[in-house]
C-alpha cells in the first residue's frame, strides 16, 4: 500500500531512481503517463496514469480466497507543482477523476501525491488534477522542461513491512530432504515436514492458504526448491514524463514574431511590384 511507502521511506524515489514500492511489489508490470507537452504557470492540467491489465483475472487475498484487484500510484512532480485545490478543478477533470482521494506523501511533500489502493475494474486509468506553479509569485519555480516519474501497482505486495512474507508469493523448500508429511490446515494452507535433512534432522516449513502446492508426500526436494507456485498475478512498474512550464510572454513574443515576418515577406512583394511598375515606366520611354 501507499501508506506502507509513507512510513517507511522519507522519498519514494531512491538516488538510483528506482521508486520503492518495487522493493515489496517484485513482479514488473507496464505503466504509462500521459502530461501535456507544455504548461502555463498557475494553470490546472490533469496527468493520466495508465495501469493496465486484465481486469477479468483473480488474485489471491490475504485469508486464501480468489477476488479483484486494486490498484495504486505514486505521482512524484517537480517541486512547485502540487495537487489541484478543489475549487479550481474544472467539471471536466471532476467527471473524468471519479470519486479518488488523492493525498500528499507527506505534509511538507506537496509535490509528490499518492492514491490507492482503489478498484483496478474502475481505475485502471488515474487521473491526477495538477496546478502548475508561478515564477512571478512562486521563487522557486521557473521557467524550465521539468521530469515528472510514476509509480503504479495493480495487486498485493509480496512483503509486509517488518519484512515477513505475504500469501501472495511462492513459498520455497528450506532445507533439503524428503517431504515426509503434509498437513493440511483447517483454515487453509500446509504444514509441512522434510525429513533426512543434512545434519539428520526434521523441518517444518509452514505455506499459508493462497500459493498450491507443488510437491507431495515422499517426494525428494532440495533447499530453495519452490513448495508452491506463484500465485501472483499483478505487478508494479515505473515511467517518466516531461512537462515544460511555459513562460506566456515567450509564447507572445513568438506570435510577434511570425506577425513580423508576415509582414516583411508582403511588404517584399509589394516593394517588387512597386519596382516592377517602374521598370515598365521606364521601357515605354
Ligand atoms: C498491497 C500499491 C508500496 C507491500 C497494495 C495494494 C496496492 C498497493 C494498490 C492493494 C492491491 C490489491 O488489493 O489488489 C502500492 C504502491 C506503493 C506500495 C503504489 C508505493 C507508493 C508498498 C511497500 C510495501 C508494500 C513499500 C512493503 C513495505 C504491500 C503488501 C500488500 C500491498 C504486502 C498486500 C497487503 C494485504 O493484502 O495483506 N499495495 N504499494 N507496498 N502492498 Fe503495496
Amino acid at each position: 500500500y501507499p501508506i506502507f511507502a509513507q512510513q517507511g521511506y522519507e522519498n519514494p524515489r531512491e538516488a538510483t531512481g528506482r521508486i520503492v514500492c518495487a522493493n515489496c511489489h517484485l513482479a514488473k508490470k507496464s505503466v504509462d503517463i500521459e502530461v501535456p507537452q507544455s504548461v502555463l504557470p498557475n494553470t490546472v492540467f490533469e496527468a493520466v496514469v495508465k495501469i493496465p491489465y486484465d481486469t477479468q483475472i483473480k488474485q489471491v487475498l490475504a485469508n486464501g480466497k480468489k477476488g479483484a484487484l486494486n490498484v495504486g500510484a505514486v505521482l512524484i512532480l517537480p517541486e512547485g507543482f502540487e495537487l489541484a485545490p478543489p475549487d479550481r478543478i474544472s467539471p471536466e477533470i471532476r467527471e473524468k477523476m471519479g470519486n479518488l482521494y488523492f493525498q500528499n506523501y507527506r505534509p511538507n511533500r506537496k509535490n509528490i501525491i499518492v492514491i490507492g489502493p482503489v478498484p483496478g475494474q474502475k481505475y485502471s486509468e488515474l487521473v491526477f488534477p495538477i496546478l502548475s506553479p508561478d515564477p512571478a509569485t512562486d521563487k522557486e519555480a521557473h521557467f524550465l522542461k521539468y521530469p515528472i516519474y510514476v509509480g503504479g501497482n495493480r495487486g498485493r505486495g509480496q512483503i509486509y513491512p517488518d519484512g515477513s512474507k505475504s500469501n501472495n508469493t511462492v513459498y520455497s523448500a528450506s532445507a533439503t530432504g524428503r517431504v515426509s508429511k503434509i498437513l493440511r490446515k483447517e483454515k487453509g494452507g500446509y504444514e509441512i515436514t522434510i525429513d533426512n535433512t543434512s545434519d539428520g534432522g526434521q523441518v517444518v516449513d509452514i505455506v499459508p492458504p493462497g500459493p498450491e502446492l507443488l510437491v507431495s508426500e515422499g517426494e525428494l526436494i532440495k533447499v530453495d526448491q519452490p513448495l508452491t507456485n506463484n500465485p501472483n498475478v499483478g505487478g508494479f512498474g515505473q515511467g517518466d514524463a516531461e512537462i515544460v512550464l511555459q513562460d506566456p510572454l515567450r509564447v507572445k513574443g513568438l506570435l510577434l514574431f511570425f506577425a513580423s515576418v508576415i509582414l516583411a515577406q508582403i511588404f517584399l512583394v509589394l516593394k517588387k511590384k512597386q519596382f516592377e511598375k517602374v521598370q515598365l515606366a521606364e521601357m515605354n520611354l
